[in-house]
């Protein structure tokens, strides 16, 4: 019997199901409010109650990677790994390393001000869309068709100016289908999948109502969802990917806590199983 920490801000299905899963196959779970919890230089993991392994499933990614970063100081196993979660959390970091690992991913341009991005966009022409590099469910993610749109989002950008408001990240506007593809991967196996059906607008995200249809996982989504999995270090990751109706399946993202309700509900396999057996597998070797 082992024992799994789950830590949460906001508890979830997904959570719930992780904690139930792991009772359910014999081992001690227990469940820890991230918000509540307090560390300090001479804390030791014996202070704690996070048993032998740690599935951290924060909400807030900011919040999750910090409290990472405490895990790995007290020497106790954490999923993902701090490395892991930074790069897949920021999409400028997760873009360029899946370029660097020759995986097939929109064409991206970054630019360190709004006026040296307007000169960028003023060059590549028009479509491209925006994304802030930290962020998810389709947050400020948007297709930016002319001037005036691009005048006015950098303006507001400006105005607030925050550390991330300086980073502009335009990517290529990919021709697809009105869906794309999300792979759950557990250990670099992929292990689930499923197409998300615009409900109408732009983007894709189930958080904004896209539809969730199960997909057989292809032998080439299986290679580029393995193949992007090793390049960010491994875990428990959400690979996405779009179809482009040019150069095929590409990876445009790669997710560090991932969601799966949805998908639990139609996948062959079970999913939160998965996750926990591979957890406990992970600090057995
Ligand atoms: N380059 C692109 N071309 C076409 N659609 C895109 C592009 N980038 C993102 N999208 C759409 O917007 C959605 C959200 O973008 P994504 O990069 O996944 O950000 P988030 O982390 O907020 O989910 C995607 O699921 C997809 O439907
Ligand atoms: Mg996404």
């Amino acid at each position: 019997m082992s024992k799994v920490c789950i830590v949460f801000d906001r508890l979830r299905t997904e959570e719930k199901m992780l904690h139930k899963e792991a009772s359910e196959l014999g081992h001690d779970a227990v469940l820890l409010d991230a918000k509540i919890t307090q560390i300090n230089t001479d804390s030791n993991r014996e202070d704690y109650d996070f048993g032998d392994v740690v599935l951290e499933r924060c909400v807030s990614y900011f919040r999750g990677l910090h409290f990472t970063s405490s895990l790995e100081f007290l020497n106790v196993p954490v999923l993902n790994k701090f490395e892991v979660a930074n790069i897949c959390g920021n999409k400028m970091f997760m873009t360029l390393l899946l370029k660097k690992n020759n995986i097939p991913t929109p064409k991206t341009y970054f630019s360190f001000s709004s006026d040296s991005a307007a000169e960028n966009l003023e060059k590549v022409g028009f479509p491209l869309v925006i994304k802030p590099v930290i962020g998810s469910w389709g947050r400020g993610v948007m297709p930016l068709k002319d001037k005036d749109t691009m005048e006015a989002v950098f303006e507001i950008r400006d105005i607030t100016d925050s550390p991330h408001d300086r980073i502009y990240y335009l990517q290529e506007l990919i021709k697809r289908p009105p869906r794309d593809i999300r792979v759950i991967t557990v250990g670099d196996e992929p292990i689930a999948a499923m197409y998300r059906k615009s409900s109408g607008g732009f983007k894709t995200n189930v958080a904004l109502g896209a539809e969730p249809e199960i997909c057989e996982i292809t032998k080439e989504m299986e290679d580029l969802a393995v193949k992007s999995s090793k390049a960010m270090g491994g875990g428990i990751l959400g690979i996405d990917m779009m179809e482009d109706e040019d150069k095929g399946l590409i990876v445009h993202e790669v997710n560090n806590t991932v969601e799966f309700k949805g998908l639990a509900k139609v996948a062959q396999r079970n999913i939160p199983k998965e996750m926990i057996e591979f957890a406990i597998n992970h600090v057995r070797k």
